[in-house]
C-alpha cells in the first residue's frame, strides 16, 4: 500500500535552503537517507528561497528546471529533503510525471524496512498510515495511484471513502494489537521493579553507536552496521555494574533531526521507557559535524516522551578517529561524571564508563532504620541478598529493626510492593551527609586517562 523507491533506483535529490538558515549537514544526512532507503542519487537540485512556494515548494522556474534534468536523465523518482503539503506533491507529480517523495515518506520507508519485531512492524505501519490518511484527498490518493499510477483523474466520492474506512479499520486493528502488546510491555516493568533491576537505556542521534556500545558492554552481538537506523526495535540485556545487582540495559531507536511526529507518536509507548530508566547513555558522535545539533535533537525528542529529567551521562565516541583526543571524563558542578569520552569500536575509555555508570546509580542511596512485622521476613530477606543490611536487631514482640543502605530507586520500588505497614526513619549520618561521589567544586572537572 505504500509507496517507497524501490532498491536501485535511479532518484533526483531536491534540497532548498531557506533563509532561516539549514545547513549542508542537513543535505549530506539527507544523501544518507536515500542511501540507506536504497535508491540511488544521481543528481542534486538545490536552491535556495526565503519561504516554500505553495504550489510546487521549489518554486515553479525550479519546478520546470527539474522537469528539464528529469526529461535528460533516466530518474525513476524524485525525493525531496522536506515535508511537503499533499497539494505540493500532487502538484509536482503532475508537472513532473514521476513519483515524488517527502522527506517524512523517506524516513517512514526507512523504519518499514528496517522494523524487525512485531510490535515494531506494528508501529511504523500505524505511523505510514496515519501519514497516508493526511494526504487522500479527493481527486488524488495514494490507494489510487498504487494501482493506476501516475496522472489519473482522481476516483470518485465512493472509491476515497473506501479506501478512507479501509485506513481506519486497519488502524483501528493496528492500534488494538499494539494495546495488547503495550499492557505486556507494563507488565514487564512491573516484574523487573519487583526483580529489583534498574534499566539503563542508550538513546543517541542515528548511527553514534548505540548498538556497538551495547554491545561491548553485554558482550553480544547484536546487529550493527554503517546505515541510518540500524536498530529499531528496543534491546534490553542484563549487564554487571559494580556495587549494584545486575542492570538491564536497553538500545532504543535512534534519533533524528525532524523525526516525523507520526514517528515519534508511534513510537511513544518504546520511547516512555526511557523515562522509567534509572540512568540514560547519550550516545554522541563526537566526529560528526553536527553534533552539537543531533544532541539537540535527541534533547528534544527526550522531552517530548517525557524523559528530559532522567540522569543522563554523554557518551562522546568515536574517538579512534580523532588522533587529538583522548580517553577522559568530565564532571560537572556537582561533582558527577556528566560526560565520557570512549571508542565503543575499540573499547578504550569503557572502564571509565562503567566506573561512571556505577557512581551515578550508587549515588542516590538511601539509608533508613526500618522496623519490620513477623510478616516482613521476605522484604528481610529480599534487603538481605540486596547486601544493603548494616544491622538487624530481633525485637522482644517479633519482627526485627534493621538498618539499611541502598539505592534510592531500589528502596521505592521495594517499599511500594510490600502490603504490610512499615515503620520507617531516615539515619542521620554523623558527618555532613554528602553523596557518595560527590567532589563539591564549583568548577567544571576534566579527568584525563592516557590510553
Ligand atoms: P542506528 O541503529 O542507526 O541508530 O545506529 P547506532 O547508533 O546503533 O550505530 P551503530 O552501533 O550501528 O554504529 C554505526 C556505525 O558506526 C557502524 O559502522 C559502527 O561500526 C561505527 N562505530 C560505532 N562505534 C564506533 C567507534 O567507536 N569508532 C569508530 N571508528 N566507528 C564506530
Amino acid at each position: 500500500m505504500f509507496e517507497r523507491p524501490k532498491a536501485g533506483e535511479r532518484a533526483v535529490l531536491v534540497h532548498v535552503d531557506f533563509k532561516s538558515g539549514k545547513s549542508t549537514a542537513d543535505l549530506d544526512e539527507f544523501i544518507e537517507l536515500v542511501i540507506s532507503a536504497g535508491a540511488v542519487p544521481v543528481k542534486t537540485v538545490r536552491t535556495s528561497r526565503i519561504r516554500p512556494d505553495p504550489r510546487f515548494f521549489i518554486g515553479a522556474g525550479k519546478a520546470a528546471m527539474l522537469e528539464a534534468i528529469l526529461r535528460k536523465n533516466y530518474v525513476e523518482v524524485v525525493l525531496v529533503n522536506h515535508e511537503l503539503s499533499p497539494g505540493q506533491e500532487r502538484n509536482l507529480e503532475k508537472l513532473l510525471a514521476c513519483r515524488v517523495i517527502d522527506r517524512t515518506r523517506l524516513i517512514l520507508d526507512i523504519f518499514a524496512q528496517r522494523a524487525r519485531s512485531f510490535e515494531g512492524k506494528l508501529q511504523v505501519e500505524l505511523a505510514q498510515l496515519r501519514h497516508l490518511s493526511t494526504r487522500l484527498v479527493r481527486g488524488w490518493t495514494h490507494l489510487e495511484r498504487q494501482k493506476g499510477g501516475i496522472g489519473l483523474r482522481g476516483p470518485g466520492e465512493t472509491q476515497l471513502e473506501s479506501d478512507r474506512r479501509m485506513i481506519g479499520q486497519r488502524i483501528k486493528q493496528i492500534n488494538e494489537r499494539l494495546s495488547g502488546v503495550h499492557r505486556q510491555r507494563q507488565q514487564s516493568v512491573r516484574s523487573r521493579s519487583r526483580a529489583m533491576l534498574s534499566t539503563v537505556s542508550i538513546v543517541g542521534y542515528t548511527n553514534a553507536g548505540k548498538s556497538t556500545l551495547f554491545n561491548r558492554l553485554t558482550g553480544s552481538d547484536n546487529f550493527t552496521a554503517d546505515q541510518l537506523f540500524a536498530t529499531l526495535d528496543t534491546t534490553l540485556r542484563r549487564f554487571n555494574v559494580a556495587g549494584e545487582h545486575p542492570v538491564l540495559l536497553s538500545d532504543t531507536v535512534g534519533f533524528i533531526r525532524d523525526l516525523p511526529p507520526e514517528l515519534i507518536a508511534a513510537f511513544k509507548a518504546t520511547l516512555e521507557e526511557t523515562k522509567d530508566a534509572a540512568l540514560l547513555l547519550h550516545v554522541v558522535d563526537c566526529t560528526a559535524e553536527a553534533r552539537s545539533d543531533h544532541v539537540r535533537q535527541v534533547q528534544d525528542v527526550l522531552e517530548r516522551v517525557g524523559a528530559r529529567n532522567a540522569p543522563v551521562i554523554e557518551v562522546f565516541n568515536k574517538i579512534d578517529l580523532h588522533d587529538e583526543i583522548d580517553v577522559h571524563v568530565e564532571r560537572g558542578r556537582d561533582g558527577y561524571v556528566t560526560r565520557v569520552w570512549v571508542s565503543a569500536n575499540t573499547g578504550d575509555g569503557l572502564n571509565l564508563l562503567l566506573e561512571a555508570i556505577a557512581e551515578r546509580l550508587n549515588a542516590f542511596k538511601v539509608h533508613k532504620r526500618i522496623t519490620l512485622p513477623v510478616s516482613g521476613g521476605r522484604l528481610r530477606s529480599q534487603l538481605y541478598s540486596l547486601g544493603a543490611v548494616i544491622d538487624d536487631t530481633p525485637l522482644e514482640t517479633g519482627g526485627w529493626a534493621i538498618e539499611v543502605t541502598l539505592g534510592s530507586a531500589r528502596w521505592h520500588t521495594l517499599i511500594e510492593n510490600v502490603e504490610f505497614e512499615v515503620d520507617t526513619s531516615d539515619v542521620v549520618p554523623e558527618s555532613d551527609g554528602q553523596n557518595i561521589g560527590k567532589i563539591g567544586s564549583d568548577t567544571a572537572i576534566v579527568e584525563t586517562v592516557r590510553s
